[in-house]
Formats: structure tokens, C-alpha cells, sequence
């Protein structure tokens, strides 16, 4: 193929897929890894915001405690956001565009209630932490199943901190 031949190639390829990163992976793979984690960073970003809401409207007295416990686990959980995004796009997947998209990928159910007392704030959680590490095994599976070697890696240390997660949130409600 000339040169200038293969470059039109490329030219209708980037209009025909103007966002699809060269990958060895089957496209099969990428739709399915690329699933998978759009939905857990919709589900990091709903649990980011609620353990924000809740260290904003934390009450009672132990409030300086849980306050800051909450703000180190919005961090750390903020902290993955990107890492998760850039594994969709580097598989050859689009990702999240908006918080409407959030909205409608999100399993982590949002709370907007006027008032949640502090127990109840770390109790649940505690539970969403817990959902989201069974969540992060579904798609370990997922990534595992293509040899997606990176995506596992990271998501075992996104288990390993979630558990850790879940394992203050509980003891320090009992
Ligand atoms: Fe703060």
C-alpha cells in the first residue's frame, strides 16, 4: 500500500471511529471490560459524593473523628477516579462524560435525605464499600477472562482499600 494510501485508511478509520485506541484486545473484550468499569467509576463517583455529603453534614460526638475518617476515605476513593477512566480509554473504550451519565450507570444508591444520623452515615457505608469490593470481583473477572493483566492488577488494589474502608466503617459503629 502507498503511503499516501494508507494514510487515507487512517483518515476513514478516525472518522469512521474517531475514538477508538489501537488495542490488541478483541472488541469483544473491550465492550465487556469497558462495561465493567465505566459502572464502577459511576459507582466511585456516587460513593466519592455521599461520603462527601456525609462528612459536610456529620453531627454529634464523635464528629471530629468521623469527619476526618470520611474525608480520608473521599480522597482516597476520588484518588481512583482517573486511573479507572484512563483503563477504558487505553483498551480502546469511551468513558464517563457527565454527571447525568454517572446518574444513569451508578449501582451505589444516592442519599439526600435532610438528616442522617452519624451511626446510620458509617453504617451504610460501610454497606456501599462492601458492595462496591463484590462489584470490583465481577469485573475482575471480566478483565481476567481477556488477560487484561493491568485492570486486574489495579482492581486488587482498589479491593484491598475498599476493604480497608469498610473495615473502619465497622468498627468504629460497634
Ligand atoms: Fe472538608
Amino acid at each position: 500500500m502507498k503511503n499516501s494510501d494508507s494514510k487515507k485508511t487512517l483518515g476513514l478509520k478516525l472518522r469512521e471511529a474517531p475514538l477508538a485506541t489501537p488495542t490488541d484486545l478483541k472488541a469483544a473484550a473491550t465492550k465487556d471490560i469497558s462495561g465493567a468499569m465505566n459502572a464502577i467509576l459511576a459507582d466511585v463517583f456516587a460513593l466519592y459524593l455521599k461520603t462527601k455529603n456525609f462528612h459536610w453534614h456529620m453531627s454529634g460526638q464523635h464528629f471530629r473523628d468521623y469527619h476526618l475518617l470520611l474525608d480520608e476515605h473521599a480522597s482516597q476513593i476520588f484518588g481512583i477516579t482517573d486511573a479507572i477512566a484512563e483503563r477504558v480509554r487505553k483498551v480502546g473504550g469511551t468513558t464517563i462524560r457527565s454527571v447525568g451519565h454517572v446518574a444513569r450507570l451508578q449501582r451505589i444508591v444516592d442519599n439526600d435525605e435532610e438528616f442522617v444520623g452519624p451511626t446510620e452515615m458509617l453504617r451504610e457505608l460501610h454497606g456501599d464499600n462492601k458492595a462496591f469490593v463484590e462489584s470490583l470481583r465481577a469485573a475482575h473477572v471480566i478483565a481476567s477472562k481477556a488477560n487484561d493483566y493491568a485492570t486486574t492488577s489495579l482492581i486488587e488494589i482498589w479491593i484491598d482499600e475498599a476493604e480497608r474502608r469498610a473495615w473502619f466503617l465497622f468498627e468504629a459503629t460497634r
